[in-house]
């Protein structure tokens, strides 16, 4: 049964969370965020934003300089080994040994975390097959593609069964297929009750795998809440009109109520208030002597309400 209020226990709790660096750069400047138990959270942000400062002070491995983290009701500053076998963490960077085998790195983790080798192996043998990896697992991780380097980072993180897994842009240089596959191994470890952080540049696959999310910009929060209600806010929407016959400038001056925008491919851009009908287009059209032969949006919802946001 889904809980509904009070506000969901959170997994992830931030409050007032700080960070400058040695040299003064200020990189979060107080952010709260609450992430939800069993949620798929994106947290996104143009680059330099802070997001993999927040999941480094999340992580253990950046010390804030003011505020508060607790992960599954521990503080982070003072119970760091609480805290940290909850967390599966995917770095953004590679962090492993790269003469290791893969085999070797899954099990060392398991190790770290004091998991007994017979019980880890049935671990790394179940992630490392739906990760497609398994027939790689007694070669050196350098001789990996870097679509795999950054599975063989997730299988290392799940070594431990840990109850909420961040990943900081998990899907960068990794091609559409294997993209998919990991998006589906994903939501089934959601579906199974992992909490679920996730940085991503692809808007598309925040909006298509995330049920909340924020976006956080020069060290603040600017939006944050259901993925549902933060599209709902979006007041606007672009699209691009192909129209059969390439439009001249005087069609293009009977449209100019519609504030189009000549592409250089001679397709029609227009953006619409909330307020406006799709209609209004289609007659202004046609009153213009032009047909659509096809139509599209500029950008998908998600990232449109994150170029507004963040320009
Ligand atoms: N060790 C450091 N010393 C000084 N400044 C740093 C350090 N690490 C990060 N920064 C700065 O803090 C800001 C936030 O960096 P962060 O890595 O958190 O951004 P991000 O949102 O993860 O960006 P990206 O999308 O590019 O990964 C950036 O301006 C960055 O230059
Ligand atoms: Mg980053």
């Amino acid at each position: 049964m889904k809980k509904t209020a009070p506000a969901p226990e959170s997994a992830i709790r931030i409050r007032n969370l700080q960070k400058t660096y040695a040299n003064g750069f200020v990189a979060l400047k107080g952010i709260d965020l609450d992430i939800p138990r069993g949620s798929f959270f994106a947290l996104l942000g143009p680059n330099g934003a802070g997001k993999s400062t927040t999941i480094g002070i999340v992580t253990g491995l950046v010390r804030a300089t003011g505020g508060t983290v607790e992960v599954g009701g521990f503080d982070t500053a003072t119970h760091p080994v609480e805290t940290k076998m909850q967390l599966g963490v995917v770095a953004q960077e590679f962090n492993f040994g790269i003469f290791d085998t893969l085999f070797e790195i899954v099990l060392n983790q398991a190790g770290y975390y004091g998991i007994a080798r017979s019980e880890a192996l049935p671990i790394a043998e179940k992630n490392l097959r739906k990760l497609g990896l398994w027939e790689k697992r007694n070669d050196q991780a350098r001789t990996l593609s870097g679509g795999m380097k950054r599975r063989l980072m997730i299988a290392r993180a799940l070594m431990h069964e840990p109850e909420i897994l961040i990943l900081d842009e998990p899907t960068a240089g990794v091609d559409i297929e294997l993209r998919r596959g990991m998006w589906d191994f994903l939501r089934e470890l959601n579906a199974a009750g992992v909490t679920i952080v996730l940085t991503t540049h692809y808007l598309e696959e925040a909006e298509t795998l995330c049920d909340r999310v924020a976006i956080i910009n020069r060290g603040e929060i600017v939006r944050e809440g259901t993925m549902k209600s933060l599209l709902s806010t979006l007041d606007q929407e672009s699209y691009v009109i192909e129209t059969v016959e390439k439009p001249t400038e005087s069609q293009m001056k009977a449209l100019k109520t519609l504030r189009p925008i000549l592409a250089g491919d001679g397709n029609i851009e227009i953006t619409l208030k909330d307020t406006q009908s799709f209609d209004e287009v289609t007659g202004k059209l046609r009153d213009a002597g032009l047909t659509i032969h096809r139509l599209r949006n500029k950008a998908n919802r998600l990232e449109e309400l994150f170029v507004q946001l963040t320009k």
